[in-house]
């Protein structure tokens, strides 16, 4: 009969341990009775960069690295991508399921109606360097609204989040778009509340003079890269949401953490990183010195846009954005990094170095040349990352927020450092 325990020996003392087995975990704590002597503190687990530790039970976002798998509430990436739009997608990730027709009518007016900003937080805006980055500018105006709005640190009030949430969700894109507009020295373009989401998105960005006509096509690419964007479980960003947030203060300050955490050229800034590569490159003719440059580093020089930390397969949003790309360069004109990026993918796949470490494409590889097809400047990359995330982020925000098992994050630390030891005065030291 098999028992749902582990049954532990420590050899140290020859005591037998059993701790129970739940969801295919044990619970660390429970190893702390592991000791080899009474004040012994017990046994520990380490494990640095959370490699097989789960942080959280979660019911949002579903991956399988090996087959590469991506679901949402259960909805497969693909389906959801074709058939769903950004703001349906948010809502099924933020409350389980798919709206219905008026649920997802009375979202989509609640984030429309909260996209406007204080027009304070232009004086914010006009603070920064005229070449200020505008992830700089994006998670320093986030964390700012944490000032215009108070209430917002009462996150056990269901309704004060559900109105941090739209506020959020909404205020995102306006933010990008004045942060873009500031650093070329155009006026910042209001909302316009007759838009979609992404449709309005780009007029906060693109408009001129006169009226802006929002091309379909473009604007249902930016919908499947919101979507493909939404949630990814537990990255280094949406931790750093939960971490955060586990200590109950405000989600726009939680939020500017994740911000910070996704401006790293490891996880969110790699499509950035993707794109000054394939510039450095320069043509197809370099592509085998470079991959040569690269495993020949020791794992200084990296291939960005490839190797994940749970795919080990390709990542399946690089597949739906790789496809994707023909139909939005029939617009914009095709990009021609692609073929620089096409021949790395190539050689690259078929090389023992990326075979043998199961090195693919993930979801940085392709977008930037999409995002710079449509005409975003390179350093807005890690912004276009930043705004679909934001839902993801909330919802898991929420998730831990509501768990009944949440208590402030604070890891342990095995510490090897000096044991205690008296003070010597600096006339006393050699
Ligand atoms: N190019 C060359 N070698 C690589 C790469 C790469 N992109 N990624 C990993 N390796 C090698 C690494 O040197 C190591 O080799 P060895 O076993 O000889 O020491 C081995 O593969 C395992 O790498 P690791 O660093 O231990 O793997 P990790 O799970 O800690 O890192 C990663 C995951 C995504 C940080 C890493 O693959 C990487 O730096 N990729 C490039 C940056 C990138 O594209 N990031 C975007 C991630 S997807 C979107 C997101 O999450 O934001």
């Amino acid at each position: 009969m098999s028992k749902d325990s582990l049954t532990i020996t420590d050899n140290r003392t020859g005591k037998t341990y059993e701790v129970p087995v739940q969801d295919g975990a044990i619970r660390a704590i429970d190893l702390r009775q592991i000791k080899t002597a009474d004040d012994d503190f017990g046994l520990m687990t380490f494990d640095p960069a959370f490699t097989n530790t789960a942080a959280c039970k979660s019911r949002i976002t579903f991956i399988d690295g090996d087959k590469g798998i991506l679901n949402y509430r259960g909805y497969p990436i693909e389906q959801l991508a074709e058939k769903s739009s950004y703001l349906e997608t948010a809502y099924l990730i933020l409350h389980g399921e798919l709206p219905s027709r008026s649920q997802y009518e009375a979202w989509t007016y609640n984030i429309t109606h909260h996209t406007l900003v204080h027009e304070n937080i232009k004086d914010v805006m006009d603070g920064f360097r005229y070449d200020a980055h505008p992830m700089g500018m994006l998670m320093s105006t986030v964390a700012a609204l944490s000032t215009f709005y108070p209430a917002a640190k009462n996150v056990h009030d269901a309704q004060v989040r559900r109105d941090q949430i739209f506020r959020l969700m909404a205020k995102m894109p306006t933010l990008a778009a004045f942060a873009y507009r500031r650093s070329v020295g155009l006026p910042y373009s209001y909302p316009d509340n007759e838009l979609s989401y992404c449709g309005n998105f780009l007029q906060m960005m693109f408009k001129m003079s006169g009226k802006y006509t929002v091309n379909p096509v473009l604007e249902k690419a930016l919908e499947v890269l919101f979507i493909l964007h939404a949630d990814h479980e537990q990255n280094c960003s949406t931790s750093a949401m939960r971490n955060v947030g586990s200590s109950e203060v405000d989600p726009y300050s939680a939020t500017a953490a994740a911000i910070a955490a996704l401006f790293g050229p490891l996880h969110g800034g790699a499509n950035e990183a993707v794109l000054r590569m394939l510039k450095q490159i320069g043509s197809r003719e370099n592509v085998a010195a470079f991959i040569k440059d690269v495993k020949g580093s020791g794992g200084e020089v990296r291939l960005m846009g490839f190797g994940h930390r749970v795919y080990k397969n390709y990542d399946p949003r690089a597949k739906i954005i790789k496809k994707m790309a023909d139909q939005v360069f029939e617009v914009t004109g095709r990009n021609p990094l692609l073929d620089i990026a096409l021949e790395l993918e190539r050689i690259a796949l078929s090389d023992e170095y990326f075979i043998k470490r199961k090195l693919y494409p993930n979801v940085d590889f392709y977008s930037g040349l999409i995002y710079q097809a449509m005409g975003f400047p390179v350093d807005l990359f890690p912004v276009l990352f930043a705004i679909p995330r934001t839902s993801g982020w909330l919802a898991q925000w929420e998730e831990m927020l509501t768990d009944p098992d949440t208590k402030i994050a604070r890891p342990r630390q095995l510490y090897l450092g000096s044991p205690a030891r008296d003070y010597v005065p600096l006339s006393a030291r050699g």
